[in-house]
């Protein structure tokens, strides 16, 4: 089948790559020429796990390619994805849906053969009928249909989430959008993957519900550790007591800094905001948010507590070891490294840091910060070492290296990845999360 991805960002990308990979024959569309231009060239715009062979493999067969051209990229194709970014709109909050509503327009202007119009972007219930009305209204006379398709892909695993899916919820309304997404996904039905057919709204809340719980349920055991730490428990221990319950799961319940990324910020914020206007609050979702977001701060003073409090700390100097908002990723969007840098800056406390893949979208966010090439050049002379982002270079650090290198052999891991007994045996002073 004949497909045309519009926005070729994170998510456009890896799902048109994806589509390719299934047999379709996809143009990747993007406005901007410098990504564009890069693609056709074999470079990507993002660093992603597998992704750079997957695009390479599937345009020498010919089945995919990249194109600056919307209209023509949409001729002949029987499902046009919108893959544009909705981010949170500057000052209040709800998803800046004015890239999905242009490409929208653009899309009914050219509009020729029936077609599938598929929302991959993140957007609130009720865009799929604003979409349907702006195709409908601009007078084309081409039979279409409009669906609801949104993706569960997590970066550093996204063609693994796309190939092997939990689930493909498909939002849609009428037989012709139905029998078509159908095809797209095909290939993932012969694999067993359950394809949940839904009315497009339902399709809209699933995806915003999905995000707004797992952020809870991560959420939840956060505050948890902090019990764990005054009552003296092992915050790990507890989540797999917990977790092994069938009914609630172990995934998702590390106890960390706190949840950052493109997605769960933004889209537990639009959530919040849509269910206002509807005259129905998210109480549960509010406290979510309000606790994530303060927790990103309190981490930087836990590490000023560590090092003996605001006055001991001024001026000292502290490596930070991760940037990202999680490994295998090189994207910064509100990673919790972001706020306890501030927090750290705020007291006076100089920074040297290192992350395997997030520096050079880091620095421009983080201009007091010293990037360094390894992570022991960022922890030679330092007071402390926090470790932000758990990168597998980071489990298991040489510690006697670590203990010539640093001035103090202080560490605050906010990813429990060490061993506190075993880290206390090295010499260290360590802290982690709820343990
Ligand atoms: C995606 C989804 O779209 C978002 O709704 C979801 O919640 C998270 O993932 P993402 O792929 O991360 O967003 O966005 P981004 O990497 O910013 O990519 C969007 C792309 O669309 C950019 O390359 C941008 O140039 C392109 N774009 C935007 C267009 O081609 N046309 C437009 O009109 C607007
Ligand atoms: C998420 C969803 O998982 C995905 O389904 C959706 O489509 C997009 O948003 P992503 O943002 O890539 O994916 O990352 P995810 O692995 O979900 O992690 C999000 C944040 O939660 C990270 O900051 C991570 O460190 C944090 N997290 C996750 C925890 O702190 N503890 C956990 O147990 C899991």
């Amino acid at each position: 089948m004949k497909i045309a991805v519009i926005g070729s960002g994170y998510v456009g990308l890896v799902s048109g790559a994806c589509l390719a990979d299934f047999g379709h024959e996809v143009t990747c569309v993007d406005k901007d020429e410098g990504k564009i231009t890069k693609l056709q060239n074999g470079e990507m715009p993002i660093f992603e796990p597998g992704l750079a062979d997957l695009v390479a493999n599937n345009v020498d067969a010919g089945r995919l390619s990249f194109s600056t051209d919307l209209p023509s990229s949409i001729q002949g194709a029987k499902a046009i994805f919108i893959g544009v970014g909705t981010p949170s709109r500057r000052g209040d909050g709800y998803a800046d849906l004015s890239y999905v509503y242009s490409v929208a327009s653009e899309i009914a202007a050219s509009l020729n053969e029936p077609a599938v119009i598929v929302t991959k972007s993140t957007v609130p219930v009720g865009t799929g009928d604003e979409v349907e009305r702006i195709i409908r209204e601009s007078g084309t006379t081409s039979k279409f249909s409009v669906v609801s398709n949104p993706e569960f892909l997590r970066e550093g695993a996204a063609i693994g989430d796309f190939k092997r899916p939990d689930r493909i919820v498909i939002g849609v309304e009428d037989e012709f959008g139905k029998q078509v997404m159908g095809e797209v996904y095909r290939p993932l039905f012969l694999n067993q993957s359950p394809i949940h057919f839904t009315s497009r709204r339902s399709a809209e809340l699933i995806k915003y519900g999905a995000n707004a719980f797992l952020a809870t349920k991560i959420t939840f055991i956060n505050e948890m550790a902090d019990l764990c730490e005054r009552a003296g428990g092992n915050v790990q221990e507890v989540a797999r007591g917990i977790g092994l319950d069938n009914r609630i799961g172990p995934k998702f319940l590390n106890a960390g800094p706190g949840y950052g990324g493109s997605c769960f910020p933004k889209d537990t914020m639009a959530l919040l905001k849509t269910a206002e206007d509807y005259g129905s609050p998210l109480q549960l979702i509010e406290a979510v948010v309000k606790v994530n977001e303060s927790r990103k701060r309190a981490m930087g003073r836990k590490v000023i507590d560590i090092m003996g409090g605001a006055e001991a700390a001024r001026g000292k100097k502290v490596a930070l070891l991760g940037l990202t908002f999680k490994p295998n990723t090189d994207d910064m969007r509100d990673s919790p490294a972001l706020a306890v840098a501030q927090a750290l800056t705020d007291a006076g406390v100089e920074l040297v840091a290192f992350d395997p893949e997030g520096m050079e979208n880091a620095q421009p966010m983080m201009p007091h910060v010293t990037m360094s090439n390894s992570p022991y050049a960022a922890i030679t002379g330092a007071d402390a070492i926090v470790l932000i982002t758990e990168w597998d270079e980071f489990r298991a650090l040489d510690l006697e290296r670590v203990k010539e290198l640093a001035r103090e052999s202080v560490m605050v891991d906010l990813r429990n990845v060490y061993d506190p007994a075993e880290m206390r045996a090295a010499g260290f002073t360590y802290v982690s999360i709820g343990r």
